[in-house]
């Protein structure tokens, strides 16, 4: 029997830091509202496109497994922030990485895109159609945001990781998952005009209109994780007294909060890390992981229970068994250029890209804040 083993990670963030002091300046909220209803302190901001960020995390990632670009038959690349959509933008990573064996392809479920990803790589190592696979989760939400929406402004953060997948016959890497998507309420949460950065070829940005019924994604996210948890579980005939770690999709702390009270995984045993990030979509279990990891939170060995949730609705929950090691065999030199600019004059440029930015209206919060940035 072939296993997919999860054989190197890496991620990589982008230095901009927009705190919810930075928000609170040019919008309606507070850090005290941001933080009691979500658990988001901050989050990051890219000075760089989706696949120079991917790129970084997919480097390290390789690194981290002792591989180079070119042993890979597959790249998955996770996201709904894609830099273009046709060509792909797995084709590009592809290609960055001297790949040049690899299919390549991008799959989108919103948030849960890099869970689906590992599902869809495993099975084709798992039918022996590949070998080696990289797995990417990665966004750059920052400019398709509606920056004038409190509603939605405050949750999202940008950022990328990435898995390598090799074909093992010891029992490790993915042995289970439930896959779901409530398609009857995929318009709860909409982004009309989202998914390719048309600015790197001088087209401006559009609009991008946001339509998210916070609440019930909230109750959706809740039962959609919950079950999909015990589906999983009952597939391998295991409770959740055998899960070492829960690494959950990091949308609001108050969702991981309840998916683990019904999943009856204590909290010592959830690893959380949204006070930093936001919710990074297809991201954030990716780099969840990777953080685990580093933090020393996955011992050799150790049972792993993935929940994520999404756009669409979709839905998921993924068993993993890790292997014998948890640290790297090497590290990738593979870093971003500098960033010059604060995270608040970046998202002042994602607005004023999409043409959206008010004139110069002293009255406007943008304006008074833009001029000590
Ligand atoms: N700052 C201050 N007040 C705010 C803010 C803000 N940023 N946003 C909303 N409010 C106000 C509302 O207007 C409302 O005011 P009102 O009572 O005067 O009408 C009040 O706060 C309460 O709003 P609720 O929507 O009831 O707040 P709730 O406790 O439900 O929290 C939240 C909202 C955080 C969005 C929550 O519902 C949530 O996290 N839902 C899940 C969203 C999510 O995770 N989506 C991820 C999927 S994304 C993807 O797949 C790409």
């Amino acid at each position: 029997m072939t296993y997919a083993a999860i054989t190197g990670w890496g991620k990589c963030l982008p230095p901009a830091i927009l705190t919810n002091q930075d928000l609170s300046a040019i919008l309606d909220t507070s850090d005290e509202w941001i933080v009691s209803r979500t658990g988001i302190r901050e989050r990051r901001i890219s000075h760089v496109s989706l696949t120079d960020l991917a790129e970084v995390a997919a480097r390290r990632a390789l690194a981290a497994a002792g591989m180079e670009g070119g042993a890979l038959d597959l790249v998955v690349f996770g996201t709904c922030s894609h830099d273009d959509q046709v060509p792909n933008t797995a084709s590009g990573l592809q290609a960055r990485l001297g790949a040049v064996g690899a299919a390549a392809y991008d799959i989108n479920t919103a948030c849960t895109s890099f869970l689906y990803g590992l599902s869809t790589a495993t099975a084709l190592i798992r039918t022996g159609v590949v070998r080696n696979a990289l797995v990417v989760g990665a966004e750059v939400i920052s400019p398709f945001m509606d920056w004038s929406n409190r509603d939605v402004a405050v949750l999202f953060g940008d950022g990328a990781a990435a898995v390598v997948l090799q074909a093992s016959e010891r029992e490790e890497g993915l042995l289970a998952e439930k896959l779901g998507c409530y398609g009857d309420a995929r318009e709860i949460l909409r982004v009309d005009g989202m998914g390719c950065t048309y600015a790197n070829r001088g087209v401006p940005y559009g609009i991008t209109r946001w339509q998210f019924e916070g609440q019930e994604i909230f109750r959706r996210a809740v039962a959609g994780m919950s079950s999909a948890c015990e589906e999983a579980l009952a597939r391998c005939g295991l409770t959740a007294a055998a899960i070492d770690l829960l690494v959950p999709h990091q949308a609001n702390l108050r969702i991981i909060d309840a998916v683990a009270r019904r999943a009856h995984v204590p909290a010592e045993r959830v690893y959380v890390n949204i006070e930093r990030y936001g919710n990074m979509s297809a991201a954030t279990v990716a780099v969840a992981l990777c953080e685990a990891l580093e933090e020393g939170r996955v011992r050799p060995g150790a049972l792993l229970l993935l929940p994520g949730f999404g756009g669409g609705l979709t839905w998921c929950a993924h068993l993993v068994r890790w292997g014998e090691r948890v640290q790297p065999l090497g590290v990738s030199d593979a870093a971003l250029p500098p960033c010059e600019r604060t995270a608040l004059q970046l998202i002042r440029d994602c607005r004023d890209r999409k043409g959206t930015a008010p004139g110069r209206d002293p009255r406007d919060p943008w304006e008074r804040r833009s001029a000590i940035v």
